[in-house]
């Protein structure tokens, strides 16, 4: 939520910035803004609007200079404006804040400042700190920004700059995310809010911990704890490359990822998955067999896509270790105080590794005695941080907001952990497990298959074109598939589409069901196939579309169905995984049609770190 990008070095200034920005962009685009120091001055140049706006307006007036900050807002405090646009300039324009994270006490510090005399120019609560920091602005960047953030409550990753020390950039952290990009050459240094907008230039970082403070010129780099203690930091590898951040000729970063499914899942197993005899190695775990035998209770801390990722896990472990698994959305998990304690394992699961809601949701779960296992795809992000446990999903940088690789891979790390949960506490036969891990194995291969389909799916979609109001139904294993199905048409296509266990339609959806719904459903083999049968008859017998997710073997689904999109056979259990692919084809090819902006679907961010 929100993209900073910093650099000081001798570059173009400006193309760095923009180029940081533009593949920070999914984190929000209502504004843009740079501010760069030139001659002993901070120009700023800002608009409403996407990157490309700003590219525009940089393009006949680009401020030349060897140090900048940038920023791409999702709005929070004040509409998406030119004046709510970031850098935020205090009083005389002699320093320049950009921040993401919200200052809860900004209105109090405000009135306080605006008695104080500080004129402010936007509503936002960033401005706030340009104010306080030029308070106590005494020559020292460095301790105004200190004494400025002791006033602040609540979560920043905020850089700033004075104009009257051009060559430093101050940045600090506080609970939102803050990277700080080493140069490969000797003189230039970055920073960012995510290692996505530095991979063009270094792969070398520091990962900025909470409570620290980076002081960053061309030639050095000093971390100190907000306090003024220097902090000795290892250097991290960034191992996404540059390339693996780009749409590699396809239309939409999400139908890149889309089609890198089956990479994905095959990095997600790595060589977690052992020999012929189908060892299982879960290195880096970080809790002990004593501890998964002992647990009693497991609960799913996630938001939107991740969470039904973490439905399908749900389903897994109580189905094959007999160990009950609560989920719920991390905004209400934070909140249930009965959920947390000693014999129950807390696993966080996010892509982004930063959603300000499945953090506090972690931090319940720890002060209630807890463990956590986190299941994410940024390697030494906050959840990877603030965990007990992990396993990373390793599937590359997902640039789409609409979540596609990270959810199917999420469900296959998920389903890992319920194997070695099952083995470990004996729920399982070596035979069985053996059996699920040759299924994991094969998953890659089988989501391949699975993306033959497209082109079907692409028809079907214009076929159904004017359908505005969609259901989509599963039970057991795929009541998941309805949620995230219909979850990625609301989100990029616009459409109205509920997501329900398809038991439920008869307590009250199925008064929706006319001519003009189209209803998509999982009905693969397994326990729940009968019942299925039985909705998908009931919506048809009221005039609606049906539209079947079902296995390639199956020849009777074609009478229950309008149309059916086929999938490989596999462990109904594994079979989510997926299911999962045709769900997210299906909203692409609709989206597509209605020309929607399909990578930044409005009001949207991908990584959500403001609760
Ligand atoms: C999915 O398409 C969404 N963009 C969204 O629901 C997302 O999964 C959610 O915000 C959680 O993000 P995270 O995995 O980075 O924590």
């Amino acid at each position: 939520m929100c993209g900073i990008m910093a650099y000081l070095g001798g570059r173009d200034t400006v193309e760095v910035l923009l180029e940081g920005l533009r593949r920070l962009e999914y984190r929000g685009y209502d504004s843009a803004g740079v501010a760069v120091s030139v001659d002993g001055k901070i120009e700023l140049i800002k608009s409403k609007g996407k990157i490309s706006v700003l590219a525009g307006l940089l393009q006949n007036n680009k401020p030349e200079g060897r140090a900048g900050i940038a920023h791409t807002r999702w709005a929070t405090h004040g509409p998406p404006s030119t004046a709510n646009a970031h850098p935020h300039p205090d009083c005389e324009g002699h320093i320049a804040v950009v921040h993401n994270g919200i200052i809860e006490n900004y209105l109090e510090l405000r009135e306080q400042l605006e008695k104080e005399g500080h004129t402010f120019r936007s509503e936002t609560d960033t401005e706030t700190l340009a104010h306080l920091f030029e308070k106590y602005y005494e020559g020292d960047l460095e301790a105004a920004v200190r004494r400025g953030l002791k006033q602040v409550k609540g979560s920043y990753a905020v850089v700033a700059m004075s104009d009257k020390e051009p060559g430093l950039l101050v940045a600090a952290r506080q609970y939102s995310p803050l990277i700080v990009g080493l140069g490969e050459k000797p003189g230039e240094n970055f920073a960012a809010s995510d290692p996505s907008a530095i991979i063009p230039f270094t792969r070398k970082a520091y990962l900025v911990d909470n409570g620290e403070m980076v002081l960053l010129t061309a030639d050095k780099v000093q971390v100190k704890t907000l306090a003024g203690k220097a902090v000795k930091k290892p250097v991290f590898h960034i191992e996404w490359d540059a390339e693996m951040a780009e749409k590699g000729g396809y239309k939409h970063f999400m139908i890149k990822e889309i089609f890198e499914q089956p990479h994905a899942l095959r990095e997600t197993i790595g060589d977690r998955i052992v020999g012929r005899r189908m060892g299982l190695n879960l290195e880096g775990l970080g809790l002990s067999d004593g501890y998964l035998r002992r647990l009693k209770k497991i609960a799913v801390i996630a938001c939107g896509t991740a969470s039904y990722a973490g439905m399908a896990g749900q389903y897994a472990i109580e189905k094959l270790c007999g160990v009950p698994v609560i989920v719920d959305v991390a905004s209400e998990l934070q909140h249930r105080e009965s959920v947390f304690d000693k014999s129950t394992l807390g696993i966080a699961i996010s892509q982004s590794g930063e959603t300000a809601d499945t953090l506090q949701a972690m931090r319940t779960a720890h002060r209630q005695g807890a463990k956590l296992l986190a299941i994410t795809n940024v390697i030494g992000s906050s959840v990877a941080r603030e965990a007990d446990g992990l396993l990373y999903i390793h599937a590359g940088p997902e640039i789409g907001v609409a979540s596609t690789k990270a959810y199917t891979s999420q469900i296959l790390a998920m389903l890992l952990f319920a194997v070695h949960l099952g083995q470990v506490r004996e729920a399982m036969t070596p035979r069985v497990a053996r059996r699920l891990l040759r299924g994991i194995k094969a998953l890659p291969e089988l989501a391949e298959e699975t993306l033959e389909e497209a082109g079907h799916i692409k028809s079907l979609a214009a076929k159904y074109k004017d359908i505005k109001r969609y259901l989509y139904l599963g039970r057991g294993a795929h009541y998941c598939s309805a949620m995230e199905g219909a979850l990625k048409l609301k989100e990029i296509a616009y459409l109205d589409a509920e997501g329900y266990a398809a038991g439920e339609m008869k307590h009250g959806p199925l008064a929706l069901v006319t001519e003009e719904c189209a209803v998509l459903s999982a009905v693969v083999a397994g326990p729940h196939y009968e019942k299925s049968i039985g909705n998908l008859q009931e919506i048809r017998a009221r005039a609606g579309r049906v539209i079947a997710v079902a296995n390639k073997s199956d020849k009777e689904i074609a009478k229950y169905a309008d149309d059916v999109i086929r999938i490989p056979e596999t462990e109904e259990v594994l079979s989510p995984v997926l299911a999962g692919i045709p769900m997210q084809l299906y909203a692409y090819y609709v989206a597509d049609i209605w020309d929607r902006e399909i990578d930044q679907p409005r009001n949207l961010a991908k990584s959500v770190t403001v609760e």
